[in-house]
């Protein structure tokens, strides 16, 4: 019953403004774009100076409009567009999964030294896991996206984690949300929630320390270019002078 006020509210509230809602939810598309090329660029730029590819994967969403609402009823606020804009930061989300730690930081180095991005909140859940053993590290940032006739700044949440990292959170958000457990039950589960989310540091260190032992040993894993910078990058203006050249 409470959930069909909600969806009635929520379906009044776009039909009155269903062209600012829209143009919103696009720019935060726009910024998620924006957000994701970014990355792929900067992985690139890895794979092409030093042989490999440090992001696995990278997902993009928009918040669902169930979850907005929710989230501005949870903060006391009324539905409108400035409260959402003023108050929502994590409205265009963007996951960055990494082979390894040092990855992490490393992009999200490289993503916040761009002179267009503004580094609104920084929170670093790999230095200081949460308590039930989530790790990652979360920007919130704001970027500028170009329309026809201005400049937007939008807030996009970005969230990085090595494989291992995101392998528990997202098991840990399926079990958390299963009903029907007792109080008992929900607490043996943390616990052991808590002890695999040791087992995946453990892995992420582990496999740290094997990149590390290549890497002494000059094998191509770690940050060692395969060639030196400078010479990569002329043989990369070489290469795109061929390719233009043979057009
Ligand atoms: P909310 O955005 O309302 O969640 O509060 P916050 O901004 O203080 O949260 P925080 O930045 O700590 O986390 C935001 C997002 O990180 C969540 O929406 C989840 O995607 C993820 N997250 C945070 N804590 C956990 C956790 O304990 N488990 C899992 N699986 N994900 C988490
Ligand atoms: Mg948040």
């Amino acid at each position: 019953m409470a959930n069909l006020k909600l969806v009635d509210a929520f379906t009044d509230f776009v039909e009155e403004s269903t062209l600012p809602y829209r143009q919103m939810m696009t720019y935060y598309n726009c910024a998620l774009m924006e957000v994701e090329t970014k990355f792929k660029v900067l992985n690139e730029q890895f794979s092409l100076f030093y042989d490999r590819n440090p992001i696995e994967s990278i997902h993009t969403r928009i918040k669902s409009q169930s979850s907005i609402l929710k989230k501005l009823q949870k903060k006391n606020l009324a539905l409108t567009i400035p409260n959402i804009e003023n108050n929502l930061f994590d409205i265009a989300g963007v996951r960055v999964v990494c082979s390894f730690t040092e990855d992490i930081y490393s992009l999200a180095n490289s993503f916040l030294s761009q002179d267009d991005v503004r580094l609104i909140e920084k929170k670093d859940y790999i230095q200081n896991p949460k308590e039930n053993g989530y790790r990652s590290l979360h920007l919130i940032v704001e970027i500028p996206i170009f329309l026809s006739d201005e400049k937007k700044w939008v807030k996009v949440e970005v969230q990085f984690r090595t494989i291992a990292m995101d392998f528990w959170a997202s098991l840990e958000h399926k079990i958390r949300y299963k009903k029907n457990l007792s109080k008992e039950r929900l607490d043996e589960i943390d616990k052991e929630l808590l002890e695999c989310a040791k087992i995946c540091k453990t892995l992420d260190e582990k496999m740290e320390e094997i990149k590390t032992a290549f890497k002494k040993r000059g094998f191509l894993c770690g940050y060692k270019p395969l060639l030196p910078a400078r010479v990569s990058r002329r043989c990369f203006h070489f290469v795109q002078a061929i390719a233009f050249d043979s057009r």
